[in-house]
């Protein structure tokens, strides 16, 4: 199950940015593509680069450290489909973005 928690309010996540906050003790990288808010795990599969610092390209993050890329929409990599990462449901309630870490979207 798991529940919703707050991590930051939207006026502070601009459109086209990402940041890493922290939710039940796990690293989680937001993003705002255009006004619709993603989660995922701050964590790289390939060396742990923090992803909330890598560069957004429509709903793609490319990780600032080798590059590699994965679509937050499913969480998997467009080059290597068994490349993934956790992604976590979000919403958002007034100036609130909340996400529950508990389950991983894709799995
Ligand atoms: S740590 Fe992310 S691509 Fe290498």
């Amino acid at each position: 199950m798991g529940t919703f928690v707050k991590v930051a309010s939207l006026s502070d996540l601009a459109p086209g940015t990402s940041r890493m906050v922290e939710a039940e003790g796990k690293e989680v990288a937001l993003y705002n593509v255009d006004g619709k808010i993603f989660a995922s795990t701050n964590i790289c599969p390939h060396q742990g680069g923090p992803l909330a610092e890598g560069v957004l390209e429509g709903t793609t993050i490319v990780c600032p450290w080798h590059a590699w890329a994965f679509d937050l929409t499913s969480g998997t990599s467009p080059v290597n489909p068994r490349l993934k990462i956790e992604t976590y449901a979000v919403k958002v309630e007034n100036d609130g973005i909340y996400v529950n870490v508990s389950k991983d979207l894709g799995s």
